[in-house]
């Protein structure tokens, strides 16, 4: 398993997550669905450990989040995790493909200089590698983002409604770039969103309802 929560618990002024007990085998595309306010940014903040739970094990890639302390915890997700944001959060002021390294120099993996460009010409974007990300549409954005997730080969992709930013059109184009690479590169996937219709494309599928995870 690349992800075990057991019996997870976190709460804020009420309680949010109730006894969470999750397991992603690598390779999988997982669904994460569930209204606003549902806890699902919450959980995947967890994963990756940027929040500790009240109680419980969370443990990625054999690690044991629970445990850690703060800078523990950054290097297992420095290492282990690839976050993809609604609102792309590139870095402004680097390029496309200087934003693409900072993933591999964070982890001192050397590459030869086709790796950024490979992932780019894979999900067509490959001439637009020494632009700003301003200079990109938000659909654009969202693509370099995923490459970034995607550059160190991380154990665990998380996916924080990657489309709620974009038109129906352009989120249909960017989900389908994303799922064709976590496929290619037999990555492993949490996906949160509100389309239901990606069910047929996962592998798992669950939801967040009263604090509690379902299965569906
Ligand atoms: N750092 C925090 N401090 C206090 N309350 C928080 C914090 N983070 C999230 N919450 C609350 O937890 C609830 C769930 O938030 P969130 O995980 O963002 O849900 P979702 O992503 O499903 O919309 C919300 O009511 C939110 O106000
Ligand atoms: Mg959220």
């Amino acid at each position: 398993m690349i992800v075990t929560t057991h019996q997870l618990y976190k709460g804020f002024t009420q309680p949010l997550l109730q006894d969470i007990n999750l397991e992603i085998p690598a390779g999988d595309i997982v669904l994460l669905l569930g209204e606003s306010g549902s806890g699902k940014s919450t959980l995947l903040n967890l994963l990756a450990g940027l929040q500790l739970p009240d109680s419980g094990e969370i443990c990625v890639a054999g690690n044991p989040l629970h445990a850690m302390n703060d800078h523990q915890r950054t290097l297992v997700r420095r290492r282990h995790i690839g976050f993809v944001y609604q609102h792309y959060n590139l870095i402004p002021t680097l390029t496309v493909e200087q934003n693409l390294r900072l993933p591999l120099q964070l982890n001192r993996i050397q590459e030869r200089d086709e790796k950024p460009a490979a992932l780019l010409e894979a999900v067509g974007l490959i001439d637009k590698a020494q632009r700003m990300p301003a200079s990109l549409s938000g659909g654009e954005q969202q693509r370099v983002a995923i490459c970034r997730a995607l550059i160190h080969k991380p154990t665990l992709m998380l996916a924080d409604e990657p489309t709620g930013s974009l038109d129906n059109i352009t989120a249909r184009a960017v989900i389908q770039v994303m799922f064709e690479q976590v496929r290619k590169l037999g990555q492993t996937l949490l996906i949160v969103s509100h389309n239901e219709a990606l069910q047929t494309l996962t592998d798992q599928s669950y939801r967040l309802h009263d604090g509690r995870l379902i299965k569906i």
